[in-house]
């Protein structure tokens, strides 16, 4: 706590010393979703109370970036009616995660009311549904898709080598010994979950589910039996555990590559800030836990072990394009800083804000753009034909790209790929195998309208079997 405390004091200093100086040039915000029903019993929806977390943190952003009365609002940025040149939005094919950017749009714009009027040639006045509603479109981000209704979040990448090295997880000794020192602490929660978890799926493999069904009970169901405080805080330590470990692992940097394509787009998208002139300012991505804590870990953040923990619903994290350059427009690169910060849960204003945390393991909260540029790089994925040859995939969208790839990108995807490519060759023979057991079996499923695949084929199908452990549905 003392530590916690400390590291909050340090990291809001220089927000306070720069916040008259300052300008803010641009954004970019990645938000989670916010609360749902439980992701194992399919389709997950986001609750009222989810719509409310996003709707708010929405607000806070206006109170933030929009409104033109705050100390970081951004430079020319449009403060009542949306510029929809200056603003981009995009979430996966997922539900809850779509429906969270909508409830977060309404309060990043809310409606205009009567400002939002049109007069027409022939002189009438049309009025804008719901108040002046402002319509902000959600583009698609191509992985993720079906996030909230899976539980093992990697199978969502779509990438073959990031799903081989968060499979290999299941192999790894802190895996085994976890499983076989919390035994009894899962088989203990048994009448907590009602039967909605059978007996054999009772142990830190189903970490997350069974956390995740105690924890949508607690905070929504008045006759369920919950865990004790302690007993709850011990399933979401190790949940927690289980988790970023499937998403980071310091020796198999693809492992995080939901990571680095964030990072990649996040450089891609405040470089367009600065090389457009400003014209484009504020860009927010929609998304699931498992990309924030494969960002951590990439980034440097997880000493501070609370960044190993998954972040709340409706958590935000913002890199920020700041300047001290007086006047207006963007100023000479030289003079462009970047800043991250982040807030575990909805934001709310004057009461849980966000923080300023120094990336890459260094101590500044704000460094220099062209130095955030040169140590994202060194794992961000910034191309398709990158992507391609880091994920070992070669067929689907990858199927043109991957022979120019091969010759063109090589220098660009060394230092990202990290000599991955070798796990590729061996291991992607097996997966294709298996993958076909798992299709048969998600179809079976599907027939028979089985819910919960857990033991039966985990037990049967060996190794790789962790990915039908997820809803293959989708992909069938
Ligand atoms: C918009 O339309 C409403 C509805 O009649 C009207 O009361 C209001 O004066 C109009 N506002 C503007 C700014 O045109
Ligand atoms: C003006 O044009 C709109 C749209 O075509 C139409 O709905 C409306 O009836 C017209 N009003 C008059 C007074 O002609
Ligand atoms: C990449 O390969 C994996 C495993 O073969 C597959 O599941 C996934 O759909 C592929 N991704 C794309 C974008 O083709
Ligand atoms: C991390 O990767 C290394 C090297 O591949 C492996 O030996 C280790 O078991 C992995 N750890 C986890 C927790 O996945
Ligand atoms: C547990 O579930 C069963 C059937 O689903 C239900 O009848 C029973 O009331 C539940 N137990 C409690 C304590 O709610
Ligand atoms: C609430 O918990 C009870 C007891 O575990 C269970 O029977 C019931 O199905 C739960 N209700 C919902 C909506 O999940
Ligand atoms: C920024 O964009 C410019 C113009 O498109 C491009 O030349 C440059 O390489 C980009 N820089 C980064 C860091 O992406
Ligand atoms: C956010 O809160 C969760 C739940 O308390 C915790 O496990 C996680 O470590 C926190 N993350 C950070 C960065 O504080």
């Amino acid at each position: 706590m003392a530590i916690i405390t400390t590291l909050l004091a340090i990291a809001s200093l220089p927000l306070a010393d720069l916040a008259s100086a300052e300008r803010v040039l641009g954004a970019y915000i990645f938000q989670r979703h916010g609360d749902r029903t439980p992701k194992s019993l399919p389709p997950a929806k986001l609750t009222d109370l989810g719509y409310n977390q996003e709707y708010m943190t929405g607000n806070f952003f206006h109170n933030r970036y929009i409104s033109a009365s705050s100390q970081n609002h951004i430079d020319g940025i449009s403060s009542s009616e949306v510029n929809l040149a200056q603003i981009s939005a995009s979430a996966p094919q997922d539900t809850v995660i779509q429906i969270s950017g909508q409830a977060f749009l309404q309060g990043l714009y809310p409606p205009i009311g009567s400002a939002a009027n049109e007069t027409l040639r022939n002189g009438s006045t049309i009025y804008s549904p719901l108040s002046g509603y402002q319509l902000i479109p959600l583009s698609d981000v191509k992985s993720g898709t079906d996030s909230e209704d899976n539980t093992w979040l990697q199978s969502t990448s779509d990438c073959s080598n990031a799903e081989v090295s968060s499979n290999d997880y299941y192999y790894s000794s802190s895996y085994k010994e976890l499983l076989a020192s919390t035994s009894s602490l899962y088989e203990s929660v048994a009448s907590n979950l009602n039967g909605t978890v059978s007996s054999s799926g009772l142990s830190f493999k189903n970490a997350f589910t069974i956390w995740d069904l105690l924890n949508v009970a607690s905070i929504h169901n008045a006759s369920a039996n919950i865990p004790s405080d302690e007993v709850m805080h011990e399933l979401l330590v190790l949940a927690n555990n289980q988790q970023f470990n499937l998403a980071y692992n310091s020796s198999e940097p693809i492992r995080s590559v939901a990571g680095m394509t964030l990072a990649g787009e996040v450089l891609s998208a405040l470089n367009q800030t600065i090389t457009s002139g400003g014209k484009s300012k504020l860009n927010i991505q929609f998304g699931a836990y498992a990309t924030f804590l494969a960002y951590f870990g990439l980034a440097g953040l997880t000493d501070n072990v609370d960044f190993t923990g998954m972040p709340v619903y409706g958590s935000s994290m913002t890199w920020e394009l700041v300047t001290n350059a007086p006047g207006t427009g963007i100023p000479a690169v030289s003079e462009i800083n970047v800043r991250f910060l982040f807030h575990n849960g909805t934001s709310i204003e004057g009461t849980t804000e966000l923080q300023a945390y120094p990336l890459f393991g260094q101590s500044a909260t704000e460094i220099p753009w062209t130095q955030f540029v040169d140590s994202t790089k060194k794992f961000a994925i910034t191309s398709q034909s990158q992507w391609c040859q880091a994920c070992g995939n070669s067929t689907g969208i990858c199927s043109s790209s991957s022979g120019s790839s091969s010759t063109a990108s090589t220098s660009s995807s060394d230092s990202s790929s990290n000599g991955m490519s070798l796990a590729v060759a061996g291991v992607i023979g097996a997966m294709v195998t298996l993958g076909v057991f798992a299709g048969l079996t998600a179809l079976l499923l599907l027939v028979f309208n089985l819910r919960l695949v857990r033991k039966t084929t985990l037990a049967s199908l060996g190794r790789g079997s962790q990915a039908s452990l997820t809803p293959v549905t989708s992909k069938v």
